[in-house]
């Protein structure tokens, strides 16, 4: 169904492979069009209740846009590749259900940019991250700029972003840019691990935390989409069971409403 990508849905949990490994995964258009696709199905199909991304082989996850499609184009297609590629992105971070990369290798320009779009990070020993758009004289375009600098703060931000370099796994955990770093072997298993806990939680309490969080960094008045949040909660039987459980001294059984 998707050209440019693996996807396998076990226990409700939805991985998706970028399967171009004899380009690093690097992102061409028609990865970034199965990317859209299948966030589409991500948000519509029920069966589905978080998700995983990773990149084929053992050595990249994404190892950036596909610097052979920049070749011959004018400012304002430039423009449109970005705000194509934002678009996209802003579909990962928003997405109702969590999202998380499983980083196994380079995750270098739109590579890290796509890690970062996801709701959260685990990494592979051999993992590698940087912004390398400098070298090429250009600045990231799906984002980076805005998501590096809100997960690990200014100063290092711009100093990557300035210089181009990479920083390797345990780095990049010391930055908080990643939550875990795990031997390659195990780190399919982490991910799923952490997505079975949060999967045994009321759906829709998990997408109004993901949507409370994003407003911290959106501009939108984030204690405002907490609040009402939170009074919504009240209203659903998921909240009336969670409570009684726990005064009950008992496992609260939730059903999703
Ligand atoms: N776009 C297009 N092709 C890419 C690519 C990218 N971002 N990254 C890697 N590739 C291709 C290489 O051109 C090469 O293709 P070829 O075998 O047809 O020549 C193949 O993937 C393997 O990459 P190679 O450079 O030979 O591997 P390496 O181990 O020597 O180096 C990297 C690995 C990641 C350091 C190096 O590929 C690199 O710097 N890639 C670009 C990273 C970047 O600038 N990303 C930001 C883009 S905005």
């Amino acid at each position: 169904m998707y050209s440019t990508l693996l996807t396998s849905l076990e226990d409700s949990i939805l991985t998706i492979t970028v399967n171009r490994p004899d380009k690093l995964n690097a992102l061409n258009q028609q990865v970034m069009r199965d990317i859209d696709g299948v966030m589409d199905e991500v948000y519509s199909n029920k069966e589905i209740r978080s998700v995983i991304i990773t990149g084929a082989g053992e050595k990249s996850f994404v190892a950036g846009a596909d610097i052979s499609e920049f070749v011959g184009l004018t400012s304002p297609q430039g423009l449109s590749l970005a705000k194509n590629g934002q678009d996209i992105f802003f579909k990962i971070e928003n997405s109702p259900k969590p999202v998380i990369a499983a980083v196994n290798g380079f995750a270098l320009g739109g590579g890290c940019e796509l890690a970062m779009a996801c709701h959260f990070r685990i990494a592979s020993e051999n993992a590698k991250f940087g912004q390398p758009e400098v070298t090429l004289g250009l600045i990231p375009g799906y984002g980076g700029t805005q998501r590096l600098t809100m997960l690990i703060g200014k100063g290092k931000a711009i100093e990557l972003l300035l210089t181009g370099s990479m920083i390797d796994a345990n780095t990049a955990l010391q930055y908080r840019l990643v939550s875990y770093v795990v031997p390659q072997a195990e780190l399919l298993q982490k991910a799923r691990s952490i997505l079975e806990v949060i999967n045994s939680k009321p759906a829709h309490v998990i997408t109004r935390c993901i949507t409370a969080a994003n407003a911290a960094f959106t501009g939108i008045k984030g204690y405002e989409v907490e609040l009402f949040g939170f009074g919504e909660c009240f209203s659903t039987e998921d909240m009336k069971e969670g409570t009684s459980a726990f005064l009950e001294k008992r496992k609260p059984v939730f059903k999703g409403q």
